[in-house]
């Protein structure tokens, strides 16, 4: 028997396997695709430096309420695209303008077109961009994907005048999903990106004509993530090939101190010094075999500082303060930020949070939400490695009892988030992430430890005050009857010398 072989294009792989990409059923296609658009126009705002004006659209397709079609509008006042990337951004899988060394929510350059595809092959219509990026121009396009060739087809380009100086970009397509399964997801998943983006408005009108609107609370924005260059710890022998490909430098002490983060001349001399390669050596002479020892002596010299977080972008207490308050209305909250940490090469910051009270919910375990880049994650908990950690805690310590109403709240940012697939729904089990995880979690714990003793103590005077008033006035008459008094002690003075003692 002869096999046969074939190749197949990126978007014939994501086609064939959309489940790994979170599109499995038609419940979790309106959900992915909403989320995957609204982060594509978080981003962009970023990147304009704009606080996020979103709006979110879902209609039943031409009034056919059965046939389970939706049309999905996602607007926003965002960076816009340069008007020749724009069929490649929606047409073309793995395309991307987000392969850079920083923080931010996409990372593959696959969520909006994943979504696009997934509309294309549950109904066939094309999609319907319009853009700009504020120049005198607004670009609309009509485009559909080639899967098997992975390729944008321009079915209609059109360019009008943009006198109102817009910049921003809406998408606009069809596709098949049940939204009212997966209504509460939709729901909980935008007012969790309300929370960790307070700075954001973002409206949702939903099939039925309900509007949803998560209104900001501050135009304060996070410092922007700043693109850094890959750290040595963090490098490999392909991307050190790729690095001597590209550099103009001659030297190995100029090579590195030019391409790596965190390599001064002083700290490039210490290390060639410390792996015996010469300081004028060509980097584009090294053979193979040099690259794989030059990579693994990166690793072995313990002198390069750990990467910068320049390229990261927490919240920050006041801003994850803000989120809280906002949208689960407690009556404490207790935030913590750590110092910036690295696996592996790759910085991270991890942010933690307890609520308590007010309106979080009471009863059984207490409710996690899990963020990382600033996106809510919301499908796969237990696998999560806030979950795990959570779930370790001895929480008795902290005078913490079943049936509080608690919130805890962990948020990890990273240039590189340790995601378990490409749905982007958990978080690995790295050491270092889970350290500080913990180190985090227990911070905060210890702070609502403190809040409870102190009302435990407050509660415990209160009660104290109430026995001495319910019995005290009953001990005077009484204790004048007694005597054969007429009139009874005063005894208001003394209730309040009690009261002001506790
Ligand atoms: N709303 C938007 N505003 C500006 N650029 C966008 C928008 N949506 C998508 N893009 C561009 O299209 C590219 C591909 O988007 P996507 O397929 O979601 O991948 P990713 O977000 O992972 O890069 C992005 O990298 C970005 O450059
Ligand atoms: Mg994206």
């Amino acid at each position: 028997m002869t096999q046969t072989f074939e190749e197949i294009s990126p978007a014939d792989f994501f086609y064939r396997n959309r489940d790994i990409a979170g599109f499995t059923n038609p419940s979790r296609a309106v959900f992915a695709s909403i989320r995957e658009l609204v982060e594509n126009s978080l981003d962009a705002a970023e990147i304009a430096g704009t606080p996020p004006d979103i709006y979110v659209r879902l209609t039943f397709e031409e009034d056919d309420q059965e046939s389970g079609i939706y049309k999905l509008r996602v607007e926003d006042n965002g960076s816009g695209i340069v008007s020749r990337h724009i069929p490649s951004a929606f047409g073309q899988v793995l395309f991307g303008s987000k392969y850079k060394l920083k923080q931010s929510r996409g990372t593959f350059g696959l969520g909006g077109t994943m979504a696009v595809l997934y509309g294309q092959i549950t109904t066939h219509k094309p999609a319907r961009i319009v853009s700009s990026t504020g120049s005198t121009k607004v670009y609309i396009y009509r485009v559909m994907i080639d899967i098997q060739r992975n390729k944008p087809i321009i079915l209609e380009r059109r360019v009008l005048l943009n006198k109102e100086q817009w910049h921003g970009t809406i998408v606009e397509f069809s596709l098949e999903g049940d939204y009212f399964r997966a209504m509460p997801k939709i729901l909980e998943y935008l007012k969790q990106t309300a929370l960790v983006n307070p700075y954001a408005n973002i409206t949702f009108i939903d099939p039925k004509g309900r509007l949803f609107k998560f209104s900001r609370v501050t135009e304060k924005m996070p410092p922007p993530p700043k693109e850094t260059l890959p750290h040595p710890y963090g490098v490999d022998v392909e991307m050190v090939k790729r690095l001597v490909r590209v550099t103009p430098h001659q030297k190995m002490m100029d090579f590195l101190s030019a391409h790596f983060h965190r390599v001064s001349e002083r700290i490039a001399e210490k290390f060639l010094e410390f792996s015996g390669i010469p300081k004028t050596r060509n980097p584009k002479k090294l053979d193979p075999q040099e690259i794989v020892r030059f990579v693994q002596m990166l690793k072995r010299f313990e002198e390069f500082r750990p990467p910068s977080a320049a390229c990261l972008s927490p919240l920050g207490k006041d801003l994850l303060t803000a989120g809280i308050l906002k949208e689960l209305k407690p009556e404490l909250t207790i935030v913590c930020q750590r110092k910036p940490s690295t696996y592996a090469g790759h910085p991270f910051i991890v942010e933690t949070a307890i609520a308590y009270g007010g309106e979080i919910p009471k009863g059984g375990d207490f409710v996690l939400y899990r963020f990382a880049n600033r996106i809510p994650l919301l499908y796969d908990e237990a696998s999560d490695v806030a979950f795990r950690v959570i779930k370790s805690m001895n929480w008795r310590r902290y005078k913490v009892s079943p049936n509080m109403p608690i919130a805890v709240l962990v948020h990890t940012c990273s240039t590189k988030i340790p995601y378990k697939t490409v749905g982007k729904e958990f978080i690995a089990d790295r050491p270092e992430i889970k350290r500080e995880i913990q180190n985090g979690l227990r911070e905060v714990a210890r702070g609502l430890q403190r809040f409870l003793s102190k009302r435990e103590h407050v509660e415990r005077e209160k009660r104290r005050l109430s026995v001495f008033s319910k019995y005290l006035p009953k001990i005077a008459k009484f204790s004048t009857e007694l005597a054969g008094r007429e009139r009874q002690p005063e005894i208001e003075k003394l209730l309040r010398s009690v009261n002001t003692s506790g």
